[in-house]
């Protein structure tokens, strides 16, 4: 493995390839000669924008970084995680939610589609995941006990224990002013846990032992802390364009983010103290640092 910017773009190609090959191969693009628009479309349309890919990238680096290098193997495990970030951003956007008009630099999934039509592309965007992760055309080289595991974790992440979980606690907290603690809480359980899930996927799947695999949860857990820390700090300092979606849009919520509570410099402490955190479970697993230490660097410095 060579450098972060060039793997990113390597792995964001295969990826999208992947996923419309996928939605090609399933052709669920039907639509009945009253409806202006087809299920897909409302699926594709926030799925196919262009998102950082993060999660699916870190997943085949953390593959990598143990060993395991045949990439497109490890696609429809990738892919299946965009898949589940897609449709939790649709529904974060709802009206009932976070009220956002703004993603991915386009109109959010409810205002081109509506609001009934985006919550079914979300609930079916969630779907189609397992079923890319059980599918034996993609999946079949693997031990069927991997790819149970790797299934337990992701459905763990996504749901009632991680994302969701964390969503609730968010929505229900508009208006409050919560201890830091609970705020950190909130940002392990709605972001964390899927950033986590896709590192401890990489490491199931290349066929690593429980210790590793859990060394590479909570790196993925910290690495996750920091990205919605940086992701706060964007929704103050950033701008709507570079953002591609309303910066801001936390204090209109009357929602008090980790930046808010505490203030940004120390939002920034705080980030790099997440960062240090990570890279000591990263240094217990034996993979190789290098690209992760990139890695960290960019989520760190992004703008958007
Ligand atoms: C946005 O995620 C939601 C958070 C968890 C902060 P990303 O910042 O990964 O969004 P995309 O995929 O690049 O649009
Ligand atoms: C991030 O929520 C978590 C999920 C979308 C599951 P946010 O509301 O903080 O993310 P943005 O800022 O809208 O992307
Ligand atoms: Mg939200
Ligand atoms: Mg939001």
């Amino acid at each position: 493995m060579n450098d972060l910017a060039p793997y990113i773009e390597t792995g964001k190609q295969l990826i999208d390839d992947f996923i419309n090959a996928h939605f090609i191969k399933k052709g669920y693009d039907k639509k009945f000669p009253h409806n202006k628009f087809s299920l897909a479309d409302a699926m594709l349309y926030t799925l196919a924008m262009p998102g950082k890919r993060i999660r699916p990238i870190i997943l085949l680096l953390a593959a990598e970084s143990l060993g395991f290098s045949d990439k497109k193997k490890l696609l429809p495990f990738a892919s299946s995680l965009e898949l589940i970030h897609s449709y939790s951003l649709i529904h974060d956007d709802l009206p009932s939610m976070d009220n956002d008009n703004l993603r991915r630099g386009k109109p959010t999934n409810h205002i081109v589609f509506g609001e009934a039509t985006a919550i079914l592309a979300g609930d079916a965007l969630l779907a189609e995941a397992f079923v890319m992760l059980s599918d034996k055309d993609y999946v079949g080289e693997f031990d069927p006990v991997k790819i149970i595991e790797t299934i337990r974790e992701l459905s763990c992440a996504a749901g009632a224990g991680g994302l969701v979980e964390g969503q609730f606690h968010d929505v229900n907290s508009f208006g409050e002013s919560l201890e830091p603690e609970k705020i950190e809480y909130i940002n392990e359980k709605k972001t964390a846990s899927l950033i986590a899930s896709a590192c401890a996927a990489g490491a199931i799947l290349s066929g690593k032992d429980e210790r590793v695999v859990s060394e590479f949860r909570k790196f993925g857990c910290y690495i996750g802390l920091a990205f919605q820390a940086v992701d706060d700090v964007l929704g103050i300092t950033g701008n709507k364009e570079i953002l591609g979606k309303t910066a801001g849009i936390d204090k209109t919520n009357n929602k008090l983010t980790m930046a808010e509570n505490i203030g940004l410099e120390k939002t920034r402490e705080l980030i790099k103290e997440y960062n240090e955190k990570a890279m000591a479970h990263l240094e217990k697993t034996g993979a190789e640092t290098g690209m992760f230490i990139e890695l960290i660097n960019y989520l760190t410095d992004r703008i958007n």
